[in-house]
Order: C-alpha cells, then sequence, then structure tokens
C-alpha cells in the first residue's frame, strides 16, 4: 500500500509511537516560527529549560500583532524578542517587516519539512508542501531545544481538486467553498492533503491561501504535493535550492476523499460573524459597504493586492468607502512600491498600513458603529474587529474591490457587465521576489549579549513534583463552559502583562470571582471545581500557567476541553473528573483531600482517586483520564520541570 504525502512526511520525522489514526506519534521538527504575542512566553520557557542555543533548522521570531507602540510594554517585549533571538539562535523580524506566515513563506517554509509554530495559523505554508502545525508555546519551546513533537495521528483527507477557477473566481473562494461545505468544525482531528488535476492550475501564493484557511475549518494542518508551480515560486524567491519533489504515492489510502470541481466555484462571501457562515455575493448583493481591508495572512500577498491595483487603475473608490491596503510583508509592499502599483492604489484613494496583524485583531480600523467592512481576513468572529456589533464580511480581494469601487457588495462578474471596462485581473506573479532582507535578522548577524529583560517581563515559574498528600479547599465552584476567556480575560489591557505572569495571574477568573486571585494567593494550595466543558475556547496556555502561579493543585470538572486539559498537564495541574452528583453536592469552601498517595498513584496509572470532604463528612471518587506521558509530565511538576528532568538524567 502506497503512502500519503502526509505519510511521507511523517514516517520520515517520526521517533515515538506508529503512524496509526488516533495513536499518539511524537515528531521531529525542522523549523520552527513563533510570534510576539506568544514569542516571550516561549523564549521565557526555553530560558527556563536551561537550554542555550535552537536545534531545529530554522527558529524565527516575528514581531507582527502588537506593532503598535502605545506605551513601552510592546516596545519592551520587542527588545526582549531581539536580544533572545540573538541570544539563542533565531532569526528576527522587525516589527512591521510583515505577518509572521507571510514572512516565513516567503523566507524559510520548504518542502517535505515539518514546522511548529505558536500561531493558529501556522499551517499556512502547507502551500509548499510543508507540514506545518500550531501548537501552545510550551511545545514550541520543547521542539525548539530538539524535544519531539507529540500529537494524536489525524486523519488524513484527500481533497481532489478538479477543473479551473472561472474569471472572477479565486482561491479563496475555494476555501470558503470548503467552510460552506464543512462548517468550522469540519476539520477536526484531520489533515486535508489537496491533490488531483486542479492543483496544477493553483499558484503557490493561491494554494498558500487554501491552507491558511484550514485552520477555520478546524484542521490539524492542509499541505498540497509539490510540483513545477513550487519550483517556480522557489526561485523567484531565489530559493530554488530547496525544491524538493514530493507528493503521494499513487496507491495511497485516505480516510476520507472530498471532489472540489473549481471550474464551479463562484465568487463568495462569509457574512457576519462566523468563518463558515459562507453564501455567493449575489445573495448579498446591495448592501452598503463603508470599510473595505486588503490584507491579513490570508490575502496580504503582493499576489493579492496586485489584482486590486488593477482594478482600481484609473478609477476612484465610492465616496461613502473607506479602504485600506495592510500588506501582509514588507516584502510585497516595496515590491508594489517599485513597480508603481503603491501610487496607482493611492490615486484611487486608498491607505495604507504598514505590514502588521493589526485589525485583523481589531487593533486599529475598528468600523464604525453598525457598519459593514469587507475584509480579505480568515475571521470574522463577533467583536474580533475591536467593535461589539461589528459586521464583518470575509472575501476575496477582487470581490473587495468591487465592494470599495461601488460602495456596496457587488458580485465582480455583475460590476464588470455594469461598467464595461473591468476585467477580470488574473493571478499574476513578480518576476523576482526582490525585496530587500533588512528587516530580517539572521542568527550570525545579531547581537548575542543576554536576554534584555524591561519591567513588564518576568520570569516563567516552575512547579515542584507531585506530592504524595495533596489538599486544600474548594476555591471556585463554578458552572458549565467555563472558557479559556472566563480563566484570563484576552482584552489588549491585560493581555499586554503576556509576559509578566505575576501580574496577568492577578486577572485569574476575575470575570467569575475578583476575589478569586488573592484568596487563592492567601490559601497557599487548592481546587477548582467547574461542570461540563471546562477551558473551551483558545489554546491558550496563561489559562493554566496563571492557576499553577496562584497555588493551585488541580481541578475537578465534569469534563475538561480537550487543549485546555493538555495545557493542565503541562503546568503540573491535576485534572479530575467527577461525575454530576457529586459536582451539584460540593461547595465553594469545602475542604477536599485527595486520600490516596496522589503522586504514586499517578505514576502507576492508578485512574480513580478518593476524595475526602470536609474532614470525614462524606467522600466521592475522581477519575484520571491520562496517557504514560501526560502521567510523567504531571507528576514531575508539569512539562517544564519534566524535560528539565529529562535532560538532566
Ligand atoms: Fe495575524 Fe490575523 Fe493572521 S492576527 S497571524 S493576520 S489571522
Amino acid at each position: 500500500m502506497g503512502q500519503t504525502l502526509t505519510e511521507k512526511i511523517l514516517s520520515d520525522h517520526l521517533v515515538d509511537g506508529e503512524l496509526e489514526t488516533g495513536e499518539e506519534i511524537g515528531i521531529e521538527i525542522d523549523q520552527v516560527l513563533t510570534q510576539d504575542t506568544t514569542g516571550t512566553l516561549v523564549w521565557l520557557q526555553f530560558e527556563a529549560l536551561d537550554l542555550d542555543e535552537v536545534q531545529t533548522e530554522i527558529a524565527a521570531q516575528y514581531c507582527d500583532h502588537q506593532t503598535y507602540q502605545f506605551d513601552f510594554k510592546n516596545t519592551d517585549d520587542h527588545r526582549f524578542l531581539r536580544s533572545a533571538a540573538g541570544t539563542f539562535g533565531a532569526h528576527f523580524s522587525r516589527p512591521g517587516n510583515g505577518i509572521c506566515h507571510n514572512v516565513h513563506k516567503e523566507n524559510f517554509a520548504a518542502p517535505g519539512k515539518t514546522m511548529l509554530g505558536s500561531d493558529s495559523h501556522t499551517p499556512t505554508p502547507g502551500g509548499l508542501g510543508e507540514l506545518a502545525i500550531g501548537a501552545g508555546g510550551l511545545d514550541v519551546s520543547v521542539a525548539m531545544g530538539g524535544g519531539p513533537y507529540y500529537i494524536e495521528m489525524p486523519e488524513v483527507v484527500n481533497v481532489r481538486l478538479e477543473g479551473e477557477l472561472p474569471e472572477w473566481s479565486t482561491a479563496k473562494d475555494v476555501a470558503l467553498e470548503m467552510l460552506r461545505r464543512l462548517t468550522v468544525k469540519g476539520g477536526v482531528g484531520k489533515i486535508f492533503e489537496y491533490t488531483g488535476p486542479g492543483v496544477e492550475n493553483l499558484t503557490v501564493p493561491e494554494r498558500t491561501t487554501i491552507t491558511n484557511l484550514g485552520t477555520e475549518l478546524g484542521a490539524t494542518t492542509s499541505i498540497f504535493p509539490t510540483d513545477e508551480e513550487t519550483r517556480d515560486y522557489l526561485e523567484r524567491q531565489s530559493r530554488g535550492e530547496d525544491f524538493v519533489d514530493i507528493g503521494p504515492d499513487e496507491d495511497a489510502s485516505y480516510d476520507d476523499e472530498i471532489v472540489v470541481d473549481m471550474s464551479e466555484v463562484e465568487p463568495l462571501v462569509a457574512k457576519p460573524s462566523m468563518p463558515d457562515n459562507v453564501v455567493p455575493v449575489r445573495e448579498v448583493a446591495g448592501e452598503s459597504v463603508e470599510q473595505v481591508i486588503i490584507g491579513s495572512c490570508t490575502n496580504g500577498g503582493y499576489e493579492d493586492i496586485l489584482p486590486t491595483a488593477k482594478m482600481l487603475e484609473g478609477r476612484e473608490i465610492d465616496m461613502q468607502t473607506e479602504m485600506i491596503v495592510a500588506p501582509g510583508s514588507k516584502q510585497a509592499s516595496e515590491i508594489l512600491a517599485r513597480e508603481g502599483w503603491t501610487a496607482e492604489l493611492m490615486a484611487a484613494g486608498v491607505n495604507f498600513s504598514e505590514a502588521t496583524c493589526g485589525a485583523c485583531i481589531g487593533i486599529g480600523h475598528v468600523p464604525a458603529s453598525d457598519s459593514v467592512s469587507v475584509r480579505t481576513f480568515n475571521r470574522n468572529f463577533e467583536g474580533r474587529s475591536g467593535i461589539e456589533d461589528d459586521s464583518v464580511f470575509l472575501a476575496s480581494p477582487e470581490v473587495a474591490a468591487a465592494a470599495a469601487i461601488k460602495g456596496e457588495l457587488v458580485d465582480p462578474r455583475d460590476l464588470a457587465d455594469e461598467l464595461g471596462d473591468l476585467e477580470a485581473p488574473g493571478v499574476e506573479l513578480p518576476d523576482q521576489y526582490d525585496g530587500s532582507k533588512a528587516d530580517l535578522i539572521a542568527p550570525d548577524e545579531s547581537v548575542d549579549d543576554g536576554l534584555v529583560k524591561g519591567p513588564n517581563i518576568g520570569d516563567v515559574p516552575l512547579k515542584d513534583e507531585l506530592e504524595a498528600d495533596l489538599s486544600g479547599p474548594n476555591l471556585l465552584q463554578m458552572e458549565d463552559n467555563i472558557t479559556t476567556d472566563h480563566i484570563i480575560p484576552a482584552t489588549q489591557d491585560i493581555l499586554m502583562y503576556r509576559s509578566n505572569v505575576p501580574k496577568l495571574s492577578e486577572f485569574t477568573l476575575s470575570r467569575v470571582d475578583d476575589t478569586f486571585a488573592q484568596r487563592a494567593l492567601d490559601s497557599d494550595g487548592g481546587f477548582l471545581v467547574a461542570g461540563e466543558n471546562y477551558g473551551q475556547g483558545s489554546s491558550r496556555e496563561h489559562a493554566a500557567l496563571c492557576p499553577m502561579f496562584l497555588g493551585i493543585e488541580g481541578v475537578f470538572a465534569q469534563s475538561f476541553a480537550r487543549i485546555h486539559k493538555a495545557n493542565l498537564f503541562n503546568f503540573g495541574l491535576i485534572p479530575l473528573t467527577i461525575d454530576a452528583d457529586t459536582y451539584e453536592r460540593l461547595e465553594q469552601g469545602d475542604d477536599l483531600a485527595i486520600v490516596d498517595d496522589v503522586a504514586a498513584g499517578v505514576r502507576s496509572g492508578q485512574e480513580e482517586f478518593a476524595v475526602d470532604v470536609n474532614g470525614g463528612e462524606w467522600e466521592f471518587t475522581a477519575h484520571l483520564d491520562a496517557s504514560e506521558r501526560e502521567r510523567e509530565i504531571l507528576a514531575d511538576g508539569g512539562k517544564l520541570s519534566h524535560t528539565k528532568k529529562l535532560a538532566e538524567d
């Protein structure tokens, strides 16, 4: 039996386990990327692991999420990140040089390699045949130190592309069509592998738009095979030597198959406020549009902005509409400027932003209240634009530019009929991507002068080994569906303390009980109790790290969200499940004591633990569901302590 492309890359990198769907495997990582909001913790953890040099082939630190300096904290973070890159041997991309996925694609992504990144759209370089996966910062630190990355082997789904895109339909519409069919949950536990005769009809930048949006399907990653288009792209980036001919075997067997006939894909939009709320543009035509933004890691490339510039050449945007171009990278800005397209866009009424995430996370260009904004981004979750009742449509650059010309949503085919002289711009790559690399500092160019930590950058706390006796009060009795946002709110005024765990911890669970943090510190240990689905939401590791800092020993819940449960293990907090009757009977303030020897039980595979309530008043049973590896991590006091211990042995 032949292998899929995913299986080929994974078997080349496999260091633990077997490639059976659902089984835990450990893989070697070739490249890592991190960005400024997650990177500070990545490097603080790297330091705490006593690692002194990056072991992966490539490690790259980008500054893209918070490049505007509201006060000293972001600037301090960037200075720290620069010093960490210099000290430990990573590439450093200055603030303003571009979004991590765009700059990584241009400079480092390579076919057949594995990549781990502490950002959810890490799968973007899958369009170049790289197997790229998003993960928590601690996993990235460990991988950067040469440790394997562990993951349950996902299902591999064959997405067979047929035909060719018609005029005015784009790769963004292919990705939106996938979201329309599969929804935002359709890719959970899956890798989408694109195959079929349609692949050769897409350039690499179009492929990376599709792999970028695979994240919105919930997929582990998405990947394309390589071909002459890949070789051509790498040569235009002056990296022809990175080309490798790689694809699935003819008789590869997949867990599932989806067929997309691209010749039938029409211009689509995702309506507010979910990326899978997809309809043909014609269904919402006539909706008046106040703001249009071209950019983000999805459609911020030269190849995305050029069609817009061609459509706007010699025209002006509608009087009632504002239009912003936020290039995904400085390389894109620079080539557009050299070719004269920046001036054309400016003359049409467009304003330029620096190459940053910016508006994609509500930093700048916040839409007016009760107005429609059309954006080429990948997410339109309610409130993400920076205003609670926003109305953000996701679309291709062509649909967005058409909206700017008309001042309302319009199918570009209809606008072309109406105007008579508007031609479909198509896709065009520059002869050579010859932007300067002045803002990308290689490890051997940077200064190795040690870490520079401003007052907002603290150390990462370490936890001791799990003890035999675990007891303390029930510090907070919570309901069902407590999210990571409840545990650590993600608002700008709180997240600016992301590198300062003691300060950030003051906000732990403040949305549930604003006395919690102080009570936890005063109590010298204790537990959290919750209903179903505790820790749902993002992969934010601070949601486990901050409770750990406050001395929380473990969480009793009816059930846990998968990623948060992994984070609890990573930070040494024991996640124990309880039944509904126990949950109902427990009260905040109860004194809880695990009767069994916890350390020995966790190490030996014990699944049930007896818990005494209020010194013998009553007793309940709690369950620990954990793999052998997770048990060792927990018993050693979390992944940092565990990894340090392994290194010492
Ligand atoms: Fe940045 Fe938005 Fe992409 S935050 S990494 S542009 S999804």
